[in-house]
């Protein structure tokens, strides 16, 4: 039996108190530590979870790995840290608001073999775990993903959320768009005048199959949602409520025989999920898993850049538009 991971966790906002827990109830990993420039808020995090906290990155030579759930401009700085030391390390989503920053971060992690993974959370999704496992050839996808404003996030709508999406569209099409286009909108007052609100994207891949994505953080209700078209059936996903539901079209004809009216046939079908952990946990689980070797670390560094790269491109359309 090996000794459970010591697992150093840095952020302690609302994504780190959702990784301090997941860490601290694994069987696998004790949480060696806490760090968050905030007194109050760290102390009170790092007291719940039974840990000590720090003001800043301490020495990681007692740490077999680290967690980064810090705001995403602090990930750049503590990324690099933390493998210079050659210390494993999940970072939340994007790795970092800048296409360049994140391949210098996923550069060193590749040229010193270090274990890393970005918490692109939704590929763990029991829905889209599922949907994964039932869909084979799809060619269209449509995906809407609202959320009311949150001050505290300063970057745009595309590194923040269209992410997550652009990243299940890449995933479900197997492969790299072939051209991405995109419109910005910069709404709320709040916000900074190089972060924008919506973004509505179009990617094309070979072959012909599109996906159309729309992310927003001025929506007034939380929505999450996937559509999947293939030849014969439509796999829907509501992320939030985490269900899948299969449609089949069978026929359809006027509602009454002097043709007025609609009338369809459609086969429906609610799958059972393939589990029902919570994707916090299964993503840890993985890290731990590519950390000592039971998964491919190289093969998951591989999948990380495709992502940020498309969104790079869809922020940068709109500086081209001026
Ligand atoms: N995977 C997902 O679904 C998902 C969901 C929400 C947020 N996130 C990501 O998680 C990260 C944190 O988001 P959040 O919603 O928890 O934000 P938050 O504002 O609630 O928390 C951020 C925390 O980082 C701390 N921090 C700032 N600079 C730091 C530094 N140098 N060292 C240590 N801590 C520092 C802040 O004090 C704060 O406590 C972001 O990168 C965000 O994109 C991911």
């Amino acid at each position: 039996m090996t000794a459970p991971a010591r697992v150093l966790l840095v952020g302690a906002g609302n994504m780190g108190t959702n990784h301090a827990r997941v860490i601290s109830r694994s069987g696998d990993a004790v949480l060696a530590g806490l760090v968050d420039p905030r007194e109050h808020v760290g102390r009170e995090i790092a007291e719940r979870f039974e840990t000590v906290w720090h003001p800043s990155l301490p020495d990681l030579r007692d740490v077999d790995a680290v967690v980064l759930a810090a705001a995403t401009e602090a990930h750049y700085e503590l990324a690099m840290e933390v493998l210079g030391q050659g210390v494993p390390l999940l970072v939340e989503k994007p790795v970092s608001d800048s296409l360049l920053r994140t391949r210098e971060i996923l550069d060193l992690a590749s040229a010193r073999d270090i274990p890393f993974m970005c918490g692109l959370l939704e590929r763990y999704n029991p829905a889209v775990l599922t949907a994964r496992s039932l869909i084979t050839d799809p060619f269209h996808i449509s995906a809407t993903r609202h959320s009311p404003y949150a001050p505290r996030i300063r970057t745009g709508v595309s590194w923040d959320l269209l992410v997550h999406d652009v990243d299940l569209a890449l995933l479900f099409m197997g492969s790299d768009p072939v051209a991405v286009d995109a419109k910005l909108g910069h709404f709320h007052p709040d916000s900074s005048p190089d972060s924008e609100d919506v973004a509505e994207a179009l990617l094309e891949f070979g072959g012909g199959g599109v996906a159309q994505i729309s992310a927003s953080r001025v929506g007034q209700r939380k929505i999450r949602h996937l559509s999947v078209y293939e030849a014969d059936r439509l796999v829907e996903i509501d992320l939030l409520r985490r269900d899948v539901t299969v449609y089949h079209h069978v026929s359809e004809n006027s509602a009454d025989g002097a043709g007025r009216g609609y009338r369809q046939q459609t086969i429906i079908e609610i799958p059972e999920l393939i589990t029902s952990n919570e994707p916090l946990t299964t993503q840890f689980e993985r890290f731990l898993s590519i950390i000592n070797g039971t998964e491919d670390a190289a093969a998951e560094r591989a999948t990380i850049l495709p992502p940020h790269r498309v969104i790079h491109q869809v922020t940068s359309r709109d500086q081209g538009a001026g």
